[in-house]
């Protein structure tokens, strides 16, 4: 999975409680193909077995006991080598503290300083100690020097230990930011530039406890806001209900109603220097919803629903484009997938548009799988095999940044 495949990681776990999270970060890593070279600190073995890590990398261990010892002369040196990207979580207070003042005094901290791998720190201790002026000043410093520091969340505490920030953020989330680390290591034409993304399906009331909808799941605007969050890029993601966990990263806006969303594009376009609308707003609404629960009643007739155009939203943007916007729709079709893409494409007046055969095994809703063809602004075709809603995510994004780079 891009950026992971064949990368290598080195994964630095210190003695903290949320040392037993990071088996689990450990596991993620794996399993997005990235090699996974765990460096524990004494301490850390304290918390947490080499072998826990050794069982879930698949690969040996490197800890800080025995650094001193014969035959281990240039280990950090090899490790800081291998290491594409490297990931220290948890850190706790002390170890920013020695990272701070440049010591050496153990493998993990001898691989920082002999790396130019990007660094990403990611702080787990108690809240007060996490308060401290000294570790603030730390974690200033290691910020001006280049290091990335996450900031911990607030809630509870180890032993119910403090509610303040503190606490590891958790694997998934950590996983995302590694992801970005190892993106933003290659440039990306999108780093820095503010990309608005929709997803998934808007719910149109009948009465307050029905709505009319579709099965839009959010899975394709999820990757796509989540690939371009790890290529550096700002970006808003405006959804409506997702059936996916929403993603790690990206700004989230929850709207219910088409005209919610349009409302939240309308508000954040005026700014963005890429759209892309991968949701599927409900087209129509009911023109009178009920305000209270339409009932059965014995014998009654079934209602008839009266029904309304909801607002277009791509359309609605028209005039609060920036001029350089790269605007990117979507096409869900069942017939003649491409000329009707290609028409969406001039009426909407979009730069690129991804059409979707929805009657094809494997593309479409719900599943992870899309089988899409993108077509640009000068008619160009460009067939994509199947793919996971991933890759087809980040193909998606590269066009889109071969478009930035041309403006
Ligand atoms: N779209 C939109 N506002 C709507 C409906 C759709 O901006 N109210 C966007 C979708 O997010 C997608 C593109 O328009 O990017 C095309 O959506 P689609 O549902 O395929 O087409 P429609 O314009 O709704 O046309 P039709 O339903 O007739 O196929």
């Amino acid at each position: 999975m891009r950026p992971f495949d064949g990368r290598t990681i080195l994964l630095g776990v210190t003695g903290g409680i949320a040392s037993y999270k990071s088996a689990w970060l450990a596991r993620l890593l794996t399993k997005a193909g990235t090699k996974v070279d765990a460096v524990l600190t004494r301490s850390a073995t304290e918390f947490v077995g080499a072998i826990t890590f050794e069982a879930l990398t698949g690969r040996p261990v490197h800890t800080g006991t025995g650094f001193f010892d014969p035959g281990r002369a240039l280990e950090h040196i090899h490790l800081a080598k291998a290491a594409d990207a490297i990931v220290v979580a948890p850190a706790t207070a002390d170890f920013l503290a020695r990272a701070a003042t440049g010591q050496a005094d153990d493998l993990l901290t001898a691989v920082l300083l002999a790396t130019d791998a990007p660094t990403l720190l990611v702080p787990a201790m108690n809240d007060r100690m996490w308060a401290h002026p000294q570790t603030q000043r730390n974690v200033v410093h290691l910020r001006e020097i280049g290091y990335q520091v996450l900031n911990p969340d607030a809630g509870m505490l180890a032993a119910g230990e403090g509610e303040g920030p503190g606490r590891m953020p958790e694997p998934e989330a950590i996983f995302a930011h590694v992801g970005r680390l190892l993106e933003r290591s290659g440039s990306s034409a999108l780093a820095g530039r503010k990309v608005v993304v929709t997803a998934g399906p808007t719910r149109e009331a009948i009465d307050p406890v029905r709505f009319i909808s579709n099965h839009s799941s959010g899975k394709m605007g999820v990757a796509l806001a989540s690939a371009a969050w790890r290529r550096g890029a700002d970006v808003s993601l405006i959804a409506g209900p997702l059936s996916v966990p929403a993603p790690h990263g990206p700004d989230l806006r929850q709207v219910q109603t088409t005209e919610q969303m349009a409302d939240a594009v309308g508000e954040l376009v005026s700014a963005a220097d890429v759209l892309i609308m991968a949701a599927a707003p409900a087209d129509f609404r009911p023109s009178k919803p009920a305000t209270s629960k339409i009932k059965k009643g014995q014998n009654a007739p079934a209602p008839t629903l009266e029904m309304e155009q909801t607002t277009d939203i791509l359309r609605a943007t028209l005039a609060r484009r920036r001029t350089s916007a790269i605007i990117v729709g979507f096409a869900l079709e069942t017939e003649d997938a491409v000329a009707n893409g290609k028409q969406k494409l001039s009426d909407k007046s979009l730069d690129l548009i991804v059409v979707n055969d929805a009657t094809e095994a494997g593309a479409g809703f719900g599943g992870d799988t899309n089988r899409v063809t993108l077509i640009d602004r000068e008619g160009a075709e460009e067939v994509l095999p199947l793919l996971s809603k991933t890759d087809v995510a980040d193909a998606i994004l590269d066009r889109v940044e071969r478009l930035a780079n041309g403006r």
